[in-house]
């Protein structure tokens, strides 16, 4: 007997959004169009609606964020959710209690939904099984693990991609930077895959993109130039400076030389090519701020779009 994903619930629906990995086409694709309904005609105003009334969300982020909480955040306030944002260094996690004891805790005051970031990989796994195990009626988001995934944020880039791009199947996408530490570029590469994208490349110093990536149906570019050519999409990396341990980097200097994107370096990708960034952005570093306030940048966009399709995947887990 196939052993089931442990973010499905035996009817194969979704009952914890831990990672795009595993995820169907047509599952992706609902949580896209479920997102879209809670967008207004401009797709900038989202929409309120009582789907979550008496709904407890819990945010419960161990590490620094700007936009996945704000945007979480709203998102549940939209649903008309109650929303706790736990205050972690007040908390008594930091008197030395156990994360899942914290856990439990948190369910006694009556939560129905965590909303979770961790610098371990694999946090937001072990609190679905605890709960899985002790609570069943309790959900469970990963909003970013370690190196491992950040699977809203995987969402709301293939969202950008489908409102600016309207279909996948004819696409050439660049994710550019330091691949290595990053959740964001795991997360993407499994949706756009999954999606159809027919040619996915990364492109970033040998230092800082991951063995294994072929295997992934990933074209792999140590020279920025050449892999840019032609692309239609590029998403730009931050450098995840505090999970790099030892000196994979010469300078920033000379990290923008070869892999920041300048506007002479995107005149390579096709004229209507979109830049994307999950921020937060280190100009200069990773990015010209020619091109991060430029005519083709949708950075912002993406923040906006984040708010309808994180409402989606609480809408729909709170359905499973
Ligand atoms: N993209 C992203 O995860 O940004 P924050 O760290 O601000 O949440």
């Amino acid at each position: 007997m196939p052993t089931r994903h442990p973010q499905l619930n035996a009817h194969g629906e979704l009952k914890h959004l831990l990672t795009i990995e595993g995820l169907s086409r047509d599952l992706i694709h609902h949580i896209l169009d479920t997102a879209a309904g809670f967008l207004g005609v401009s797709d900038r105003e989202v929409k309120k609606v009582p789907l979550l009334r008496g709904v407890s969300v819990f945010n419960l982020f161990f590490e620094n964020s700007t936009r996945t909480r704000t945007t979480f955040e709203i998102a549940a306030k939209r649903l008309s959710a109650d929303v706790v944002n736990l205050n972690i260094n007040t908390s008594s996690t930091a008197k030395g209690e156990s994360l899942l004891d914290t856990i439990d805790n948190l369910v006694a005051m009556h939560a129905d939904m965590f909303v979770v970031r961790h610098a371990q990989s694999g946090a937001p796994f072990l609190i679905a099984e605890h709960v899985d195990r002790t609570r069943g009626n309790v959900h469970v988001i990963n909003a970013g693990d370690g190196r491992h995934a950040h699977p809203t944020q995987g969402l709301l880039d293939v969202y950008t991609i489908r409102h600016f791009k309207k279909d996948f199947t004819s696409l050439r996408v660049a994710i550019v930077g330091d691949v290595l530490h990053s959740r964001v570029a795991r997360s993407d590469i499994h949706a756009l895959t999954t999606l159809g994208v027919p040619e996915v490349r990364v492109i970033g110093p040998r230092t800082l993109i991951p063995g294994g990536l072929e295997q992934m149906g990933v074209h792999v570019f140590h020279d920025m130039r050449e892999g840019l050519r032609g692309v239609d999409v590029i998403i730009m990396l931050r450098l995840q400076s505090e999970r790099m341990r030892g000196a994979l980097l010469p300078s920033a200097q000379e990290y923008f030389k070869h892999y920041g994107l300048t506007e002479e370096k995107l005149a390579l990708a096709n004229p209507d090519c979109i830049v994307m960034h999950p921020g937060p952005m280190n100009r200069g570093v990773e990015i010209d701020s020619a091109v991060a306030d430029g005519p083709q940048a949708v950075i912002l966009d993406q923040v906006t779009f984040g708010i309808a399709v994180r409402m989606a995947v609480m809408s729909l887990l709170a359905k499973s």
